[in-house]
């Protein structure tokens, strides 16, 4: 593979499977592809590249497992990691931390180690030129009330869910690297994506598949939390950015400027559902919308001030939520097979455990 490859963790999840994609379709480097394929990592999203070996290899590890990571670092030498894999749904966060403290913690300090000790051996050139790019969440900075500021990259991080604090460890161990060992990292922070390929556990997929089925709608508490919703098309691109021009140590806020609450959005995609399946078991579907005992711990609001990326790097948002909903929704639409697939076995373990449907 050529010298210029780069290796993402994470490549077969929802946004890690949209960004080797995009990549792909972007960029002349090659893409190895480490994933340990959880519930969440799928090779089906990966089904356009899948045949092209000279340009895209799938490995299958567990970033905690330090002799694979190393031996692959050495093996394909890349020129920059960029860090998807993770235990990403809050739910689940709630049900069994175990696992996102394995895999976010003590998984990213396993890659940031054998990361480093690759980086240390490399020439002068080949040192200046690499790039750890952490890819993480508005989450770390808690919850705001609904006439605050949004965040910025100064926000003190108060993360309140397993996940959120899982994902604050890990940032901040990146942090550390930069600083004490000098390794050239940069952190991302994500507002909430959605777009195609999202497992449908989060509530966007979910809602559009409840809706085509006739199932009940879950909406937690009284719906009126809100979220800043980016097209992942858009996150992809700010990672590329960031990854050609970013400034080394620095994080970087990324969001779609576009704040709504979950009963918005739930009433929207009923709308567009109605105008796109009116002859679905239950329509309009927004008779489906079922108000559901409240998340524990449920941050009230996440909005992100975007103008750092902006300013520096000339990065904005090009979809707005209208066109990218609708654009998601006529996807799952067109994509039965990648449901079925999806939603067999511990799926419905998952949904009958936390939905009691
Ligand atoms: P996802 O759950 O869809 O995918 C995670 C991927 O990581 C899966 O392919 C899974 O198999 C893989 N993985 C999990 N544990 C692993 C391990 N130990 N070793 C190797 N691979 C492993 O997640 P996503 O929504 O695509 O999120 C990707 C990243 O972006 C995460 O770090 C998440 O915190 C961050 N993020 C997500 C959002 C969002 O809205 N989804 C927003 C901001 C930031
Ligand atoms: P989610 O997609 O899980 O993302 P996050 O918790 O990381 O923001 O949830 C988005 C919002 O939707 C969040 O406020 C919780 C709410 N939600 C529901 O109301 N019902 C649901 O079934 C789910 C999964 C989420």
């Amino acid at each position: 593979m050529a010298q210029r490859t780069i290796l993402v963790t994470g490549g077969a999840g929802f946004i890690g499977s949209n960004f080797v994609l995009e990549w792909l379709a972007n960029e002349d480097a090659a893409v190895v592809n480490l994933d340990w394929l959880t519930y969440a990592g799928n090779l089906h999203n990966l089904k356009g590249v899948n045949g092209d070996t000279t340009r895209h290899r799938f490995v299958h590890a567990d970033i905690c497992d330090r002799k694979s990571v190393a031996e692959l670092l050495q093996r394909y030498r890349p020129r920059a990691i960029v860090h998807f894999a993770a235990e990403s749904h809050v739910d689940r966060s709630i049900h069994a931390p175990d696992d996102f403290v394995r895999t976010n913690v003590n998984g990213t300090f396993a890659l940031l180690e054998e990361a480093r000790a690759y980086w240390m051996e490399m020439n002068r050139e080949e040192k200046e030129a690499f790039r750890f790019l952490h890819v993480s969440t508005d989450e770390v900075y808690g919850s705001l009330g609904p006439n605050d500021p949004p965040f910025e990259e100064t926000t003190p991080y108060a993360p309140n869910s397993p996940y959120a604090a899982s994902k604050a460890a890990s940032d901040l161990l990146v942090r550390a690297y930069y600083h004490t060992y000098g390794l050239p990292t940069l952190t991302t922070n994500s507002s909430n994506n959605y777009g195609p390929y999202q497992f449908p556990e989060k509530l966007i997929p979910l809602v559009i598949l409840h809706a085509m089925q006739g199932k009940p709608i879950p909406v937690y508490g009284d719906g009126q939390n809100v979220r800043d919703w980016l097209f992942v098309d858009d996150h992809c691109a700010a990672i590329r950015t960031v990854l050609a021009r970013g400034k080394l140590g620095e994080t970087y806020n990324i969001g779609g400027r576009n704040e709504k609450q979950n009963l918005q959005i739930v009433q929207l995609i009923c709308k567009i559902m109605d105008e796109l399946r009116p002859n679905d078991p239950v329509t309009p579907h927004a008779q489906l919308i079922t108000f559901v005992t409240d998340r524990p711990g449920h941050d009230r609001r996440y909005a992100m001030n975007t103008s750092k990326i902006e300013r520096e790097l000339g990065w904005r948002p090009k979809e707005t939520f209208e066109t990218g909903i609708r654009k998601t929704i006529e996807w799952y639409l067109s994509r039965q097979s990648w449901i079925d697939e999806v939603t067999s076995g511990s799926y419905r373990q998952w949904m009958a455990k936390q939905y009691s449907m």
